[in-house]
C-alpha cells in the first residue's frame, strides 16, 4: 500500500554574508513505511524470533532469508531477483539479488513514492542532458562538487540514466581529481563555478580546468553556477571551445529511468590504502541501497517525518550513505549541510538543529572536540529539544568528547550512537542498538554488531579469537549486501587488501577489542592509514609527494583531529635549506599533491631513518618517538644503525621544545 506522504530537502547553504536556509518543502508521495509500533515489520515470518537478540542471531544464521524478506519489501523492484546471493569471500565473489532489476529514482522504484517532485523534475533534467550529450549506462561521470541540491541531483541523474557516479570530494587539489578522474576513465566532469566555506570563496571551476588537462578521457565539463544561484544551472562547457552550450533548464522533466541490474555499478568511491595510490571501490545498485536504507533506519531509529541531519559532506561515503540514499530510500527528510561547524560562529550546529527541528544528528568526533572549547554557550543557546538520536562516525569518539555530546548536546536524554564502518562496507556495521530502546550504551564504544553482520576477530597466526576481553585485527565473516564489490580496474589489489590477508574473511583493516559483555571497541588501523580529522589518508600518499630524498610519515594522537601528521624527512645531498622554509614547502606541496588536511603538523628533518638490515622503514620505533614512549622502544637489536634513533630522539625534543 502506498500513502500519499511529504519528502523534504533541506539545505543549509554556506553563503558568504547571507547566513541562509534554502529549505524547499515539496509535495511527493511516500512509501508506506515501517509499522513504528512493531519493531521490524519484515521480520514477521522469521521463526523463534521474538526479541533483538533472536532477529540478530536469525540475520546472521540465516541470512538469505533476512535479506531476501528486507530486499523484497523494502525496495521497489522492476523486476524480482531470482537468487539472494552468490558470494565467495575466499575468492573475492560478492553478488546479491541477481536476476532483478530496479532504478533507484525510477517510477517503480524505492524512490517512486519519496521523490519530491521538484527534486525528481532535475534530476530527469540533468538525466536529459547527460543523455543528450552522450552519456550511456556504465559510462562514469565525476562529480566535484560541494554538499548542494545539485550534486545531489547530479548523483541521482547518474543513476537514473544508469551512468556511474565518482564523487571527488570538493576539498581535493587538482591533482587529486586528476588522478581520480583518469583511475575512473571519465567521460564527463559536472562541477561548480565556485564552491563557497566557511566563508571562503573555492575556485572549483578552475581546479576542474588545471585537473583536466592530464585527464584524455574528458569529453565534456558541465558547470552550475553554484555563486549565483544556490540551486544552480547546469551548463555545458566544451572541452575544446570552452563555450557555453547548454542549460540545463531546457531539457524535459520526464527522462526514462534505467532498468538497472542488482550488481550494476551505481558508483565508485575513491579512498586511501596504505600505499602512495587511491583505491576506487565499487559499490553496486540493489544490495548497497537496501543495506544503506535499513541501516539508516535502524542504527539511528529513524521514524516518519524525522527530519535526519548529516553533516558529511557528499564528498565521503557518509555523505553518500547517510545524507543521500539512506535517508531518500526511506522517503525521509535529509539536510544538506554545506558549511563548517564554526562559521559564521560555532553554533552552527544547534542554530540549524532549532529552525530545522533536526531530530537525528549525525557528525564526526573531530567537530565536537573542536566545539567544546568554545563552551557550551554556545550549544545551549539553541533549542534541541527536536534531538532524538546523535550518532558519531569516521574515527574513535574519546569518552571526553562522547560525554560532552551526550550531556550538553543531546541534554543527557539523547542515546550517542558510536557508528564503525567503512567506505568499504558501505553502511554502518557496528552500533550501539539497532533500533532497541532498552540497549545500555557504553560511552566510546561501537558495541554491537548490525543485523546480518557478523564480525570476528582473529590473531596474526589468522586463529579466530573466541573468548572476550581480547584484541585482534577485525574481520568479517560472511558478506553483506551493501559490501564493495571490487576496487575499479584492480580487483586483484581488492583481493590481496580484503579477502587475502585472513582467508575466507574480510579484513578490514582495523583493530578491535572485545570487551568483557561480548562489545567491539574499535582500536584503529593495522595499516598504513592515518585518520586526520575523520579523513582517511595513506602515509604513503604523503610521503609520495615529496621532493627530499626520503620520508616517513606517521599518525600522532592530536586532541582535535583526532590523528596530526608528523614527517620525518631526509634531506637530498647538498640540499642546504632554513627548517622553517623546508616546512612551509613541503606543507604547499603536500596541499597542492594531495589536499590542505593531508599537511604535516611537523616536519623533523634527519638524517637517516631508522631501517632493518634489509632496508625496511622501522615505523614502529618512528611511532613511539612520536609517541614519547621510549620504554615502548623495544627491540632495537634488528636496526642496522641503532645510532640514528638517538639522534631522532634529540632532534624530536629540540622540534617539541621549540612549540
Ligand atoms: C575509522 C568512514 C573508530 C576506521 C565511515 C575505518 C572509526 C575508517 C569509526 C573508515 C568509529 C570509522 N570508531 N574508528 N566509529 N568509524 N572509523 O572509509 O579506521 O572514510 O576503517 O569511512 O575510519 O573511513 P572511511
Amino acid at each position: 500500500m502506498r500513502l500519499p506522504g511529504r519528502c523534504t530537502l533541506k539545505y543549509v547553504a554556506a553563503s558568504l554574508g547571507r547566513r541562509g536556509v534554502f529549505a524547499s518543502r515539496l509535495n511527493v508521495l511516500r512509501r508506506n513505511s515501517w509499522n513504528a509500533a512493531e519493531f521490524m515489520p519484515e521480520a514477521a515470518g522469521f521463526e523463534g524470533v521474538s526479541g533483538r537478540d533472536e532477529l540478530q542471531e536469525y540475520s546472521v544464521s540465516n541470512s538469505e532469508s533476512f535479506w531476501a524478506a528486507v530486499a523484497h519489501q523494502r525496495l521497489s523492484w522492476i523486476r524480482p531477483f531470482r537468487t539472494v546471493q552468490d558470494c565467495d569471500l575466499s575468492r573475492g565473489r560478492i553478488k546479491w539479488f541477481e536476476g532483478g532489476k530496479l532504478n533507484v529514482s525510477g517510477e517503480s522504484s524505492v524512490f517512486d513514492c519519496v521523490f519530491c517532485r521538484e527534486l525528481l523534475e532535475m534530476t530527469c533534467r540533468v538525466g536529459n542532458l547527460l543523455r543528450r550529450h552522450g552519456v550511456t549506462k556504465g559510462d562514469c561521470v565525476t562529480i566535484y562538487m560541494p554538499t548542494c541540491p545539485l550534486a545531489v541531483v547530479s548523483m541521482l541523474a547518474c543513476a537514473r540514466i544508469g551512468a556511474v557516479h565518482n564523487v571527488v570530494f570538493a576539498g581535493f587539489s587538482a591533482e587529486a581529481l586528476a588522478e581520480r578522474i583518469r583511475d575512473a576513465e571519465s567521460s564527463t566532469v559536472i562541477t561548480v563555478n565556485q564552491g563557497l566555506r566557511g566563508g571562503k570563496v573555492t575556485e572549483l571551476k578552475k581546479t576542474v580546468d588545471t585537473a583536466v588537462q592530464s585527464c584524455p578521457t574528458v569529453r565534456q565539463v558541465f558547470v552550475a553556477t553554484r555563486t549565483d544561484n544556490p540551486f544552480g544551472f547546469l551548463q555545458l562547457v566544451n572541452r575544446k571551445s570552452n563555450f557555453v552550450l547548454q542549460e540545463m533548464l531546457k531539457e524535459d522533466v520526464v527522462c526514462e529511468p534505467a532498468a538497472m541490474d542488482s550488481e550494476d555499478i551505481l558508483f565508485l568511491l575513491y579512498t586511501s590504502g596504505s600505499t602512495g595510490k587511491p583505491k576506487g571501490l565499487v559499490h553496486t545498485h540493489a544490495g548497497y541501497l537496501l543495506y544503506a536504507a535499513l541501516t539508516h533506519k535502524y542504527v539511528f531509529s529513524y521514524q516518519d517525518g524525522d527530519v535526519f541531519g548529516c553533516v558529511a559532506d557528499i564528498g565521503w561515503i557518509t555523505g553518500h550513505s547517510y545524507t543521500v540514499y539512506g535517508p531518500l530510500v526511506n522517503g525521509g527528510t535529509t539536510v544538506l549541510f554545506e558549511s563548517t561547524p564554526v562559521y559564521p560562529d560555532p553554533g552552527r550546529y544547534w542554530d540549524m538543529v532549532e529552525r530545522l527541528k533536526i531530530n537525528q544528528f549525525y557528525g564526526a568526533p573531530t567537530a565536537i572536540r573542536l566545539l567544546i572549547k568554545y563552551g557550551d554557550q554556545w550549544v545551549k543557546k539553541y533549542d534541541r529539544s527536536t534531538l532524538k538520536t546523535l550518532g558519531s562516525v569516521g574515527e574513535p569518539i574519546n569518552t571526553e568528547a562522547w560525554e560532552w555530546y551526550h550531556r550538553v548536546v543531546g541534554d543527557g536524554r539523547c542515546p550517542v550512537v558510536d557508528t564503525w564502518w567503512q567506505t568499504e562496507t558501505g553502511g554502518i556495521c557496528i552500533a550501539p542498538k539497532p533500533s532497541d530502546p532498552d540497549a545500555a550504551i557504553v560511552p566510546g564504544m561501537a558495541m554491537r554488531p548490525f543485523f546480518g553482520i557478523k564480525p570476528v576477530l582473529v590473531d596474526t597466526e589468522g586463529k579466530v579469537l573466541t573468548s572476550n576481553n581480547t584484541s585482534g585485527a577485525l574481520c568479517m565473516a560472511q558478506p553483506w549486501p551493501g559490501m564493495a564489490r571490487s576496487i575499479h580496474n584492480n580487483h586483484q589489489r581488492f583481493l590481496e587488501t580484503y579477502c587475502q590477508p585472513y582467508p575466507g574473511f574480510f579484513f578490514t583493516g582495523d583493530g578491535a577489542f572485545r570487551s568483557e559483555d561480548g562489545y567491539y571497541q574499535i582500536t584503529g588501523r593495522l595499516d598504513d592509514v592515518i585518520n586526520v580529522s575523520g579523513h582517511r589518508i595513506g602515509t604513503a600518499e604523503i610521503e609520495d609527494c615529496s621532493l627530499v630524498a626520503e620520508s616517513a610519515v606517521i599518525g600522532y594522537s592530536h586532541n582535535i583531529k583526532g590523528q596530526g601528521v608528523y614527517a620525518f624527512v631526509v634531506l637530498k645531498k647538498g640540499v642546504e635549506v632554513q627548517e622553517a622554509d623546508l616546512v612551509k614547502q613541503l606543507s604547499n606541496i603536500v596541499s597542492e599533491k594531495i589536499a590542505k588536511y593531508a599537511s604535516p603538523d611537523f616536519i623533523q628533518i634527519v638524517k637517516r631513518l631508522p631501517k632493518t638490515r634489509s632496508g625496511k622503514i622501522m615505523r614502529r620505533v618512528l611511532r613511539k618517538v612520536v609517541e614519547c614512549d621510549l620504554e615502548g622502544l623495544g627491540d632495537l637489536s634488528t636496526l642496522d644503525d641503532p645510532a640514528a634513533v638517538q639522534e631522532i630522539l634529540e632532534g624530536h625534543e629540540k622540534l617539541l621544545s621549540k612549540r
